[in-house]
C-alpha cells in the first residue's frame, strides 16, 4: 500500500493503474475510518482491480462556527485499517496542497444544495462538490463510492457527475449502524454514553414511519408528525430536520406515490448526527 500526498503522485499511480486497463475505485473520505468507511472499501474491492482511499479533512465543507479543527483525525490508525483491508493507494493531501493559495472556483449543484443538510449548513454541499470534483480530476476513478448515510450527499455528487458528464459511475451502499441501530459516524466519537442513548431516537423515529408507511399511511405530513413523536420523548435533542422527499431531486414528496428518502438531522449535545432511511421498494430497514 503506498500514501501519497501530493496532487503529481497520486496522478501518475492512478495512470500506471489505468495503463494497464485495470478498474480503478475511489472512495472518498474525511478519515477517523470506521466499519462504514471499511463497507465501502470491502465494495470497492470487489469490483475493482485497485482501490483509492482519500483521506482529506475538506475546510471548505465546513461553516465558520463547525467542527472542522476538532474532527477527529487519526492518520496511523487509519492507515493500519486500510493496510489490512488491502487498499492500494491512500491519497492523503495537505490543504494546501488541494487548496493553493488564490483558488476562486466553485462547483455548485444549484437548488438541491439548499436542501436538508444543505438549508441548515449554508455552502456544505458547494464544498463537498468541490472537493469531489477535485479528488475525480486527480484520481480519475472508474467508479467511486459512497454511503447511502449521506443520502443527500449521494444523490448531489450523482447529479453533479450526470451534469457535468463526469466519467465515473457512483455505487452507492447501504447504512452500516452500531448493534443499537445508531447509524456509525466518524462525529459519534463526540457523544457521552448518555447522548449515545438519546442518539437512538433518530433510528427509532425512522422505524416508526417505516412501520407505519408500511401499514399503509401514504401521508408525509402524517409521517412526519409521528416521527417527530418519538424524537420530543428524548428532550436532550434538538431536530434540525425531519423530511420526505424524492431520493433523486431532495424535493418535498407531500403522498408517498414512489420511492421516498426520510431523512433526519438532530443535535446531540453539540453533535449534530443525521439518518435515514429510504420507503418503496428501493429500500429496506
Ligand atoms: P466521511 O464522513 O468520512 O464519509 C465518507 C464516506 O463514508 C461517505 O460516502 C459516507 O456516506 C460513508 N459513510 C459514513 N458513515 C457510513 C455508514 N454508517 N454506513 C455507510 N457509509 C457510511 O462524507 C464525507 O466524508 C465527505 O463529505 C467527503 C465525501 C469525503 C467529501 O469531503
Amino acid at each position: 500500500m503506498k500514501v501519497l500526498a501530493t496532487i503529481p503522485d497520486m496522478l501518475a499511480a492512478s495512470r500506471s493503474v489505468r495503463r494497464e486497463h485495470k478498474r480503478l475505485g475511489l472512495v472518498p473520505t474525511m478519515g477517523a475510518l470506521h466499519e462504514g468507511h471499511l463497507s465501502l472499501v470491502r465494495a470497492a474491492k470487489s469490483r475493482c482491480d485497485a482501490v483509492t482511499v482519500s483521506i482529506f479533512v475538506n475546510p471548505t465543507q465546513f461553516g465558520p462556527n463547525e467542527d472542522f479543527a476538532k474532527y477527529p483525525r487519526n492518520f496511523e490508525r487509519d492507515r493500519e485499517l486500510l493496510h489490512k483491508e488491502g487498499v492500494d493507494f491512500i491519497f492523503a493531501p495537505s490543504v494546501e496542497e488541494m487548496y493553493p493559495a488564490g483558488a476562486i472556483t466553485w462547483v455548485t449543484v444549484e437548488g438541491m444544495s439548499d436542501r436538508l443538510c444543505g438549508r441548515s449548513r449554508p455552502g456544505h454541499f458547494r464544498g463537498v462538490t468541490t472537493v469531489v470534483a477535485k479528488l475525480f480530476n486527480i484520481v480519475e476513478p472508474d467508479l467511486a463510492f459512497c454511503g447511502q448515510k449521506d443520502a443527500a450527499q449521494a444523490a448531489i455528487i450523482r447529479r453533479m457527475v450526470r451534469d457535468l458528464n463526469l466519467p465515473v459511475e457512483i455505487v452507492v451502499c447501504p447504512i452500516v449502524r452500531e448493534p443499537s441501530g445508531l447509524a456509525m459516524s466518524s462525529r459519534n466519537a463526540y457523544l457521552s454514553a448518555e447522548q449515545r442513548q438519546s442518539a437512538l431516537v433518530l433510528y427509532g423515529s425512522l422505524k416508526e414511519i417505516a412501520r407505519r408507511f408500511q401499514s399503509g399511511e401514504r401521508n408525509a405530513a402524517s409521517l412526519i408528525t409521528a416521527g417527530k413523536q418519538i424524537v420530543a420523548r428524548e428532550p436532550s435533542l434538538r431536530l434540525d430536520y425531519l423530511e420526505v422527499v424524492d431520493p433523486g431531486t431532495l424535493e418535498p414528496l407531500p403522498t408517498i406515490n414512489r420511492p421516498a428518502l426520510v431523512a433526519i438531522a438532530a443535535f446531540v449535545g453539540t453533535t449534530r448526527l443525521i439518518d435515514n432511511v429510504v420507503l418503496g421498494n428501493l429500500g429496506k430497514l
